[in-house]
């Protein structure tokens, strides 16, 4: 069964509707799936998902959550998801304990009632249950938006950009959260910046300028790309760029870590590809196959 179905939804703002942040997308998730929005900054994430938790209208198209109509049955979705937006909803002023009993108590619900479901989570800021919200850290912070997301038991949980600004350990725990909240049955649906979180996703859309330009599993997408990769390094990284984008067998030449990505035309030799190199003055040259990973292939995608 489809959990999320997103039919040509569309958003535009401005007087004249002329900043078009979401251009009629569609996509399905399943029930109990984990599936990430990837995108950078502006590619529409946030509007996509305020209008799937009927925050926000659409101008055109329709979507249904857990079988409900977004704007006809705003209600009914209401009580059903979860929402965790990308800057933090909680309230600063109010301790750990008066945060949660509050989400609570605005759903009609107690946090005994719905304990197991955020045990796992609760427990690692139980500590802390007193403290002001506000004064808690980034990771903290976090995992209590999570648990006031949580504490109504929702069906689909949307999760806004929840790793963006948090640190390199807190970000593998709360993917690991999710896991387990997935693992219940739980629908999940979350978006992020970085592409090295895709790979944690069962599938991802990748979004760009309010479209999405592909939609599987990890797996599929990397294995869509054709071309060849090669990793290239050299003593000048800064020269090798412009090198290698001068080059007529380059496709494309970006910085990737400690080398730049390189993807070749068909045809290419890689000898003549070393030697160009070496005349332009490149020492310490290494050249290597690699395997194309979602931000190859997002960087493709985003060129066509
Ligand atoms: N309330 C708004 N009024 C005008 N423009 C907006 C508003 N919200 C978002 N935008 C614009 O819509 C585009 C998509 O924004 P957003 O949905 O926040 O993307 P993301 O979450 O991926 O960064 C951006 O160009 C942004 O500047
Ligand atoms: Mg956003």
């Amino acid at each position: 069964m489809q959990s999320v179905i997103v039919n040509n939804l569309s958003k535009s703002y401005g007087k004249k509707k002329e900043i078009k942040a979401v251009k009629e997308i569609s996509f399905e998730v399943s029930k109990g799936e984990l599936f990430g929005i990837i995108g950078p900054d502006g590619a529409g994430k946030t509007s996509l998902f305020r209008m799937l938790t009927t925050l926000l209208l659409p101008d055109a198209g329709n979507a249904a959550v857990d079988g409900s109509d977004v704007v006809k049955n705003y209600k009914d979705i209401r009580k059903k998801v979860g929402y965790m937006p990308g800057r933090f909803s909680l309230y600063q002023d109010l301790s750990v304990e008066e945060n949660l009993n509050f989400f609570a108590t605005i759903f009609n619900t107690t946090v005994q009632h719905n304990y197991d479901l955020i045990k796992d989570i609760y427990v690692q800021i139980e500590p802390f249950k007193t403290r002001k919200a506000g004064k808690l850290s980034g990771g903290m912070k976090q995992k209590l938006a999570l648990s006031c997301a949580l504490i109504h038991r929702p069906v689909v949980l949307f999760l806004d950009e929840p790793t963006t600004g948090v640190d390199a350990v807190s970000r593998k725990e709360f993917w690991e959260m999710l896991k387990h909240l997935k693992q219940q049955g739980i629908t999940i649906l979350v978006s992020t910046p970085y592409m090295d979180e895709a790979g944690l996703c069962d599938r991802i859309g990748l979004m760009q300028q309010g479209k999405i330009l592909s939609v599987g599993t990890p797996a599929e997408i990397t294995g869509a790309f054709k071309e060849t990769i090669l990793g290239v390094k050299s003593n000048n990284m800064y020269q090798l760029l412009k090198d290698l984008n001068a080059n007529d067998e380059v496709e494309d030449a970006y910085s990737f870590g400690e080398y730049h990505h390189t993807v070749m035309k068909p045809n290419f030799n890689k000898e003549t590809l070393q030697q160009y190199l070496e005349q332009k003055g490149n020492k310490e040259l290494v050249i290597q196959n690699t395997q194309p990973t979602v931000e190859d292939s997002f960087m493709q995608l985003m060129k066509q």
